[in-house]
């Protein structure tokens, strides 16, 4: 049985046959209106969420299935102290396939460690994103034609920012990808996702500069300063407006350049950009209904009853994850558990490095 926790679970065949699927829901709806008939799909949002949630669960009526679930942590069991690890065993009683989103990095996986039905990651803490990044592929599908030989600027919150973190992963697995990695020094990539990059021999570069970087872009994907992520409530206000793209910072860009994003958007799109053709990320949310259509179908088919996600060889606990936000320093009794990445040990939660 397969769970989607990060969007390298899935290989690019995969990627590719998800995007053909939902190419295929587009053209043919009506063929795909019975397919989970009987099934239901449990939302689990311990965090807010529009396009997500309600993209999950129009999909799902889509295919002819139910949906149960909750909107917010107050209304669940966690308002009066149940591990996500508790959760996920007690809705996998009552439903076929799991959406969650959780503010803790990492949270998924454990929901998924724990689950008798897969798990599908909505988003955990400031990590990762893998649905949304199978949202911005069928948009790149669409709106450019291809996969390879992109120049991707990826600017705002790269830090908190988990929909770029997945994309970045899934981009670097792809020929000719080039990043522009644009954003203040505070909110600069994390580590493990430059590591990705570099493991992977994709070209990137960092700049503070938007109107420097905007010429060379093929993509540009904006991303809001994530306010809910930051312990320093005065670094969110100085850090809040570093980005406004207008009609006169796109008169620089490529005729062809596609403005992605995955919303909500607060202020770092001007709404006089929307009118323009090269903005995608109205279309981008639309495709995430679709994506997620074709996601729930294969999970559901490859269902089997057997454990979700099985724990790598070699791990370490004698290691502490110093990351404040990770679901170990929360959740009942998790045992901490390090990974091997080249030289460092890595949490297998979170990913971020054991301290020396
Ligand atoms: C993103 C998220 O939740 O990470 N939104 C989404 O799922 N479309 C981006 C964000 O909140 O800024």
């Amino acid at each position: 049985m397969r769970s989607l926790i990060d969007i390298m679970d899935l290989s690019v065949q995969e990627l590719d046959e998800l995007t053909d699927k939902a190419l295929d829901i587009i053209a043919h709806p009506e063929q795909y209106a019975h397919a989970c008939e009987g099934k239901k799909l449990a939302t689990l949002f311990f965090e807010p969420s529009t396009r997500t949630r309600l993209s999950f669960e129009a999909a799902m009526y889509e295919l002819g299935g139910h949906v149960i679930g909750f909107s917010e942590a107050a209304s669940s069991s966690a308002s009066k102290g149940e591990s996500v690890a508790d959760t996920a065993k007690i809705v996998s009683c009552y439903a076929d396939i799991i959406a969650m989103r959780h503010p803790r990095d990492g949270a998924a996986l454990v929901a998924a460690l724990n689950a008798s039905i897969p798990v599908i990651n909505a988003g955990d803490g400031g990590h990762c994103h893998p649905t949304q990044t199978l949202a911005d592929l069928l948009t790149i599908r669409r709106e450019k034609g291809r996969f390879d030989h992109l120049t991707i600027g990826l600017c705002g919150d790269l830090k908190y920012g988990r929909t770029v973190h997945s994309l970045v992963n899934a981009m670097s697995r792809y020929q000719g990808t080039r990043f522009v990695l644009i954003s203040p020094e505070e909110l600069r990539m994390p580590d493990y996702v430059l590591q990705t990059m570099a493991d992977e021999h994709i070209p990137y570069t960092e700049t503070a500069d938007l109107d420097g970087a905007i010429p060379a872009l093929d993509i540009l994907y904006m991303t809001r300063i994530q306010r809910e992520r930051f312990a320093d409530p005065e670094q969110y206000e100085r850090l809040k407006d570093s980005y406004v793209l207008t009609p006169e910072k796109m008169a620089a860009a490529k005729a062809d350049m596609a403005v992605l994003h995955p919303l909500p958007r607060v202020n770092e799109i001007s709404v006089a950009v929307d009118a323009d053709p090269r903005a995608a990320y109205f279309r981008q949310a639309l495709n995430g209904k679709y994506i997620r259509m074709a996601l729930i179908l294969k999970l559901l088919a490859e269902a089997d009853g057997a454990p979700a996600v099985t724990l790598p060889e070699g791990l370490r606990a004698d290691l502490r994850c110093h990351n404040r936000r990770c679901i170990t320093q929360t959740e009942q009794e998790l045992p901490q558990r390090f990974e091997q990445a080249k030289d460092v040990w890595r949490c297998l939660y979170c990913q971020t490095a054991a301290e020396r």
